[in-house]
């Protein structure tokens, strides 16, 4: 059932490529001009009227939420805001029928976020759903929904269901803006087209297993590790670093690359591994200036960087080469070789990575 893979984690990441183009599958009709999603078409109306758009999550889902703000802020150019739904829950949130909420979970069965869905309803607003389980407590309980179709996620640490989500998220951030006019014609037909390649480089991605376990075997033993990205791929140092962690046990900590001044930059030594996201994007200069921060207090740098890049590899202690993409749609690409750094580390520390200590699938307790 693992279909040769020594894991189904290692097997979900590889599924990656599949599982995106059977999330859009149907949605997306690129050479068309097109996305179609039931859920969004039915209720185009009250996403157009909201005054804010809230996205409520815990864990990865909470991380695919922070992208989905960044995508739909700068597509759609509608407010969001995201909030762990433990948070939200518990602290007489300010919260009206104006609001549209966005829940988001793979399992659809996580108690903070029903619980927090529960209330966002009693209080008036429109709740949508982002779930991969068909059928499960949250896709039931919120207004209208879209499904992301990972397929069964079995291993602890969510890798497929992340991509999937973000796949979602954007397919609906561009339908949104598309509906405001907040997008030239030009871009959303880009957009889509660039979307529709995507598992293809998602493939390309995956060819980074070899580079990102030679380097897993250099730094498995290190006791902490930072992961920087800015933009976009600030969630994704998030979310790079809460792989590391749950599966792995080392201690890591995701933070946007600028705040490294006002703090973490004092962790940095000869010791300290920073995996910096890096693409040839927006935020190159800035992240190409913080790497030189790093390297001038000996910290060793393992730089995610788009194929052929020159600057940063002269920089870097390690690259991994990814290919070339739109800045909004790199979480997609970033991703990837951190999943399989983390895998690699976690196995070459004989850790049990399908199912590490103390953790659950599902969290349906709160
Ligand atoms: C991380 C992980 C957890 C879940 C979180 C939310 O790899 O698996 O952080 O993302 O418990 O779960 P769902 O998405 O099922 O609500």
């Amino acid at each position: 059932e693992k279909g040769g893979y020594e894991h189904f984690m290692l097997k979900e990441i590889y599924e990656q490529p599949n599982v995106i183009k059977d999330t859009y599958r149907g949605r997306l009709l690129a050479n068309s001009g097109i996305i179609q999603m039931a859920g969004i078409e039915d209720n185009i109306e009250k996403f157009l009227n909201a005054d804010r758009i809230l996205i409520i999550a815990c864990g990865t889902s909470w991380h695919a939420g922070l992208v989905a703000e960044y995508i739909i802020e700068e597509f759609a150019r509608i407010p969001v805001e995201v909030e762990y739904a433990s948070e939200f829950r518990y602290r007489n949130p300010i919260i009206t029928n104006k609001d549209v909420v966005i829940a988001i979970s793979q399992s659809g069965e996580t108690a903070d976020t029903l619980a927090a869905i529960k209330l966002s309803k009693e209080k008036g607003a429109f709740v949508f759903g982002v779930c991969n389980v068909v059928g499960s407590s949250i896709s039931r309980e919120t207004h209208a929904g879209a499904y992301t179709h990972a397929g069964p996620e079995i291993g602890v640490a969510s890798t497929k269901a992340f991509t999937t989500q973000i796949t979602v998220l954007t397919m609906m951030a561009l339908r949104l803006a598309k509906a405001k006019g907040t997008i030239s014609n030009s871009d959303f037909h880009r957009y889509l087209l660039e979307l529709e390649v995507i598992p293809e480089k998602v493939m390309e991605a995956l060819q980074t297993n070899d580079i990102s376990k030679e380097i897993a075997a250099i730094y498995k033993d290190a006791p902490n590790c930072l992961y920087l990205g800015r933009g976009y791929n600030f969630p994704v140092a998030l979310e790079g670093a809460l792989k590391l962690k749950e599966i792995s046990y080392i201690h890591a900590e995701g933070y946007p690359a600028a705040e490294m001044k006002h703090g973490p930059i004092a962790l940095i030594d000869e010791k300290m591994p920073v995996v910096v996201i890096a693409p040839k994007q927006n935020h190159y200069d800035k992240v190409v200036s913080n790497i030189q921060e790093i390297k001038s207090r000996s910290g060793k740098i393992i730089a995610i960087v788009t194929k052929g890049d020159v600057q940063v590899k002269d920089l870097a202690d390690h690259v991994i080469e990814i290919p070339d993409s739109s800045d909004a749609l790199s979480p997609l690409l970033t991703t990837i070789p951190l999943q399989l750094l983390s895998y690699h580390i976690a196995v070459m520390r004989g850790c049990n990575v399908d199912q590490p200590r103390n953790l659950a699938k599902s969290v349906t307790v709160e």
